[in-house]
């Protein structure tokens, strides 16, 4: 698949079109952000671990009924995927008490949650990603009602999915980050998934596996990135 303009560069992967208009390719960087790019470093090789487990885990929620952007891996750093247009909300589940809902609500870290919370925040930098509700999302014609529901029901779908998945690899879910996009008029689920945006703790441990390492400076940022990799790959 030839690699032709880049439309679009974002803290950590790289748009490129293609000859056919309906694929892009994904190129995974190594660049990492947090705290909306008030922190910047670089973890060698996060973009091919990246793109590893991305694709395992793409491949698994699409073989369990889930559609998303994956076409096919191309290369260390590259996914051929559909082009979506990006709805720009990103879709938070929270499984346990961690990160923002600790800053924000004063939860406790590690609280079990009684139920999964299904956050929604405006993907806009400018504005600091802020947490909206329903209401925003429709009203400001981020999505239609119809389909901010099928991002609900897809979300909760891909939690149950994901936290069976990483269980039998002795991690725990805590929350995770998503993001969607349409794709000749269905809802797909789109972007990556990866340490970069999930939070993942070993069971028993409570070892941090995932970017809280580089976040809040755990140290050892890239094996935490290769043991993910070696648990889902099983390499
Ligand atoms: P938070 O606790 O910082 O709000 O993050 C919740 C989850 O979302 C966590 O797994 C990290 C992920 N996340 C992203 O993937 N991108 C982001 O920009 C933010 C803020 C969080
Ligand atoms: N990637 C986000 C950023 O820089 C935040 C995060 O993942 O914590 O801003």
């Amino acid at each position: 698949m030839e690699k032709k303009d880049k439309i679009y560069e974002g803290k950590a992967k790289i748009l490129y079109t293609t000859s056919d208009p309906d694929l892009l390719i994904q190129y995974f960087k190594d660049d990492a952000t947090a705290f909306n790019a008030k922190k910047k470093g670089t973890i060698d090789e996060k973009g091919i671990m990246n793109n590893s487990i991305s694709s395992k885990i793409f491949e698994y929620l699409g073989s369990n009924g889930i559609p998303t952007h994956l076409v096919k891996v191309l290369s260390e750093r590259e996914m051929l995927v559909k082009r979506v247009t990006i709805v720009p909300v990103e879709v938070i589940i929270r499984n346990r008490a961690a990160g923002s809902l600790c800053r924000n609500y004063g939860a406790q870290e590690g609280k079990t949650l009684a139920r999964p919370i299904f956050e929604l925040c405006y993907k806009n930098d400018a504005f600091n990603d802020p947490l909206m509700n329903d209401d925003h999302v429709v009203a400001l014609g981020l999505a239609t009602e119809k389909e901010l529901a099928r991002i609900k029901e897809l979300t909760h779908k891909i939690n149950d999915l994901m936290k069976k998945f990483f269980l039998a690899l002795n991690i725990e879910l805590i929350d995770f980050k998503l993001e969607f996009g349409r794709y000749k008029g269905e809802i797909i689920l789109a972007d990556e998934i990866s340490p970069d945006t999930c939070r993942l703790w070993e069971v028993g441990t409570g070892v941090r596996l995932d970017k809280d390492r580089f976040r809040n400076d755990l140290g050892n940022i890239k094996e935490g990135y290769q043991e993910v990799l070696k648990r889902v790959t099983g390499k």
